[in-house]
């Protein structure tokens, strides 16, 4: 069984991430979505929240399970028996951020391998942290996230 690892904040998730997560159906056996619960942090949404939110958004797509998860991500992907870590790539800018990332993973542990996905062009300008200001200021999200989660948004941020 091949199993992969999808990790983020996912505060909140958006059609990008989704889009990421599809293109690894058909490519893994199992495919998880590990929700960072980073203490530290305080997002907008909480673990139990985001996991909620993905689960109904991956509903239709079999060999995906949501979990969320604390401290290191390779950490995480060998007790899952996750041999494989795939991020999102939107743009170049990106690249910086997810390459020093995954050196660091792999100094961390060999073992595991970190794969990138291109995301779709239509979503390169799309992140979670330009969502909630969209929201918060009042813009329509309707085109950039789930119907699920703009009716969160809207809950959360009035
Ligand atoms: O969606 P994001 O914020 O780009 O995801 C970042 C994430 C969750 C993948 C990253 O912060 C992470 O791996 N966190 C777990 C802690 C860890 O392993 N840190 C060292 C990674 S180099």
């Amino acid at each position: 069984m091949i199993i992969a690892l999808v990790p983020g904040s996912f505060d909140p998730p958006t059609k990008g991430h989704l889009d990421v997560v599809e293109r690894c159906t058909g490519l893994f056996d199992q495919v998880v979505v590990g929700v960072v619960h980073n203490p530290s942090k305080t997002p907008l949404f909480t673990a139990e929240e985001r996991v909620e939110m993905l689960q109904a958004c991956c509903k239709g797509w079999p060999n995906v399970r949501v979990e969320s998860f604390e401290g290191l991500l390779v950490d995480h992907a060998t007790k899952i028996g996750a041999k494989t870590v795939v991020k999102g790539l939107r743009a170049v800018t990106d690249f910086d951020y997810e390459i020093q990332m995954s050196q660091m993973n792999r100094h961390l542990s060999g073992d595991v391998v970190s794969l990138f996905v291109a995301t779709k062009p239509e979503f390169g300008y799309l992140s979670s942290s330009l969502v909630k200001e969209v929201a918060r200021l009042g813009g329509s999200v309707d085109d950039l996230v789930p119907p699920l989660v703009a009716e969160a948004l809207k809950e959360r941020l009035g």
